[in-house]
């Protein structure tokens, strides 16, 4: 079997060949996949790609998703797994609040190449591409509730700080800034009233043969 884990990042196997444009371990070749797949025509049994199309516009997610498609053996099974709905979910979630998580996702989507909505397009990717047999699996990546863990509060008060402040967006709602809102965010998410998710969506497909 022949299988091809495309931008690994830090989760890669030794049976698999593992690609990324960072390669920090003899196990990883280093390959921009911007700029196609460096293999020849039908020659894996799988592919697989996890948190990394989201970080594409939809040209070129589906560049990658045609290079994919191409050194796919005819049969073989192409796998994507992404978020859907990214960091938007929440409840008991106060309206200012609300409003500029979906600000900020929103600037991502349209300046940075961000897509928070991506999950649910992964079946339609494999679908337009003929794929059969085609499964669909969603489960939470994130579920919080009650009170708040030490790992969720790291992972989330720190890709809002870091976003927030390389962003050019005004946080008009909040008259202290950027500070102000993440403020507010942490009063938000340390309550353990608040219910939040995020799911993620595995979707997986068969090269037609023909
Ligand atoms: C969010 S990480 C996901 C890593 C891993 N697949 C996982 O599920 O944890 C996205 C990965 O895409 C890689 N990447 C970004 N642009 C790339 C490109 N043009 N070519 C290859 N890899 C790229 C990054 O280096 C990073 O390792």
């Amino acid at each position: 079997m022949k299988m091809l884990n495309i931008a690994c990042g830090s989760r890669y196997h030794k049976d698999w060949i593992n690609i990324d444009i960072i390669a920090d371990s003899p196990l990883i070749k280093k390959v921009n996949l911007l700029r196609g797949l460096p293999f020849e025509d039908n020659c894996f049994d799988v592919v697989y790609s996890s948190h990394y199309i989201e970080h594409l516009s939809e040209y070129n997610a589906k560049f990658v998703l045609k290079e994919a498609h191409r050194i796919l053996k005819p049969g073989g099974i192409l796998c994507l797994i992404d978020l859907d709905y990214n960091c938007l979910s929440h409840y008991n979630i106060p309206k200012k609040l609300k409003r500029t998580l979906f600000a900020i996702m929103k600037y991502l989507e349209e300046k940075a190449n961000f897509d928070p909505y991506v999950g649910r397009k992964l079946y339609s990717f494999l679908y337009d591409l003929g794929y059969q047999d085609i499964n669909v699996d969603v489960a939470a990546h994130h579920l919080i509730f009650g009170k708040l863990k030490d790992a969720d509060a790291f992972n989330w008060f720190k890709k809002l700080e870091v976003v927030s402040r390389k962003i050019n967006l005004q946080f008009e709602e909040y008259e202290g800034g950027y500070e102000e809102f993440l403020e507010d965010f942490k009063r938000f998410f340390t309550d353990p009233g608040r219910f939040t998710y995020t799911p993620v969506i595995s979707c997986r497909g068969r090269k037609p043969l023909l």
